[in-house]
């Protein structure tokens, strides 16, 4: 478990997180490779965590275990072919690629052990959500090491029917923009009724961080929070009326719908452009 060598295709933030993240909790560095087509790039690397570092995309899979690709999507056209027929039979290849189905993936590589994951924006302080999905090819020692990757930028979660991926992109992926809407909007409510701004911003962060900690301690439904802190005529009840007024649930359904739709055409998208590469 702790001996498997690990490369990185693309090596942009969500490499070097994780990069940095597997330094910080003692994974050799001579287990972790990056390739990136610009050497000043790969050097700075190479500098800051002692990694290897090659200019040679398809030297870095043919090297590695497990083989993380973490270029943009639209660099996988271009990216992929390159890689076909050079992972070696028993690795696995991690996708934190949005939108890359494992179906794509595995065509595109004529290799069926793939995996696609979803990370989310606070991954970048390994405190993120990643949602991941892995070809029924895989086995338990794949799996375990899979997971031991994606824990070092937070919480992970297996799922059993990739479209669960897709929705994740909606829920986890989009919700560090949503929440942060949020907060943008508290804090201009509080700003509206006159509280001062550090202390608005002090009092909205701390309420979000505490009501999240007492859900996660409670197992109690959601509801019964809210519930614990309506009291009949009170304030929270004028809160929570003008909330619902104002059709705050359902445009919240709306958005995530609409970005799951999003989800599901993008990955539509990178699969036409995987198809059908640009000459
Ligand atoms: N950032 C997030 O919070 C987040 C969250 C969830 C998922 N993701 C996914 O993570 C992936 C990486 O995102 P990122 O934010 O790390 O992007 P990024 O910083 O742009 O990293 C992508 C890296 O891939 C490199 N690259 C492009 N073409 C390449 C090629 N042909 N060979 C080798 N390397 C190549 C880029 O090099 P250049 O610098 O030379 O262009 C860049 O360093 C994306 O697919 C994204 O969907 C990101």
């Amino acid at each position: 478990m702790n001996d498997f060598r690990i490369a990185f295709i693309g090596a942009g933030v969500m490499a070097e997180t994780m990069i940095a993240g597997m330094r910080a909790d003692g994974i050799g560095a001579e287990r972790i490779l990056a390739s990136h087509r610009r050497e000043h790039r790969a050097l700075e690397l190479k500098e800051r965590y002692g990694i290897r570092v090659v200019l040679d995309n398809a030297e870095a899979a043919a090297w590695a275990d497990l083989v993380v690709l973490a270029t943009k999507p639209q660099s996988l056209p271009h990216v992929l072919p390159a890689l076909r027929g050079r992972l070696r039979e028993d690795a696995v290849l991690l996708s934190i690629v949005a939108g890359a189905r494992t179906s794509v993936l595995r065509d595109a590589l004529d290799h069926p052990r793939v995996v696609r994951s979803m990370p989310n924006l606070p991954c970048r302080i390994r405190r993120g959500m990643t949602v991941w999905y892995a070809a029924p090819t895989l086995g338990q020692t794949d799996l375990d090491r899979v997971r031991a990757v994606l824990q070092v930028m937070g919480e992970e979660a297996r799922v059993e029917d990739e479209a669960h991926v897709d929705r994740a992109t909606a829920v986890s992926g989009t919700g560090p923009a949503v929440v942060a809407h949020f907060v943008k909007a508290y804090l201009e409510a509080a700003a509206y009724i006159g509280e001062p701004r550090g202390l608005a911003r002090a009092s909205v962060l701390a309420t979000l961080e505490g009501t999240v900690a007492m859900l996660r301690q409670s197992e109690d439904h959601v509801a019964e929070l809210i519930d614990e802190v309506t009291s009949p005529g009170g304030t929270t009840s004028r809160a929570l009326q003008v909330l619902k007024n104002g059709r705050f649930s359902a445009v919240l359904t709306e958005a995530i719908e609409a970005a799951y739709a999003r989800s599901t055409e993008l990955g539509e998208q990178i699969a036409r452009g995987c198809r059908e590469p640009n000459p």
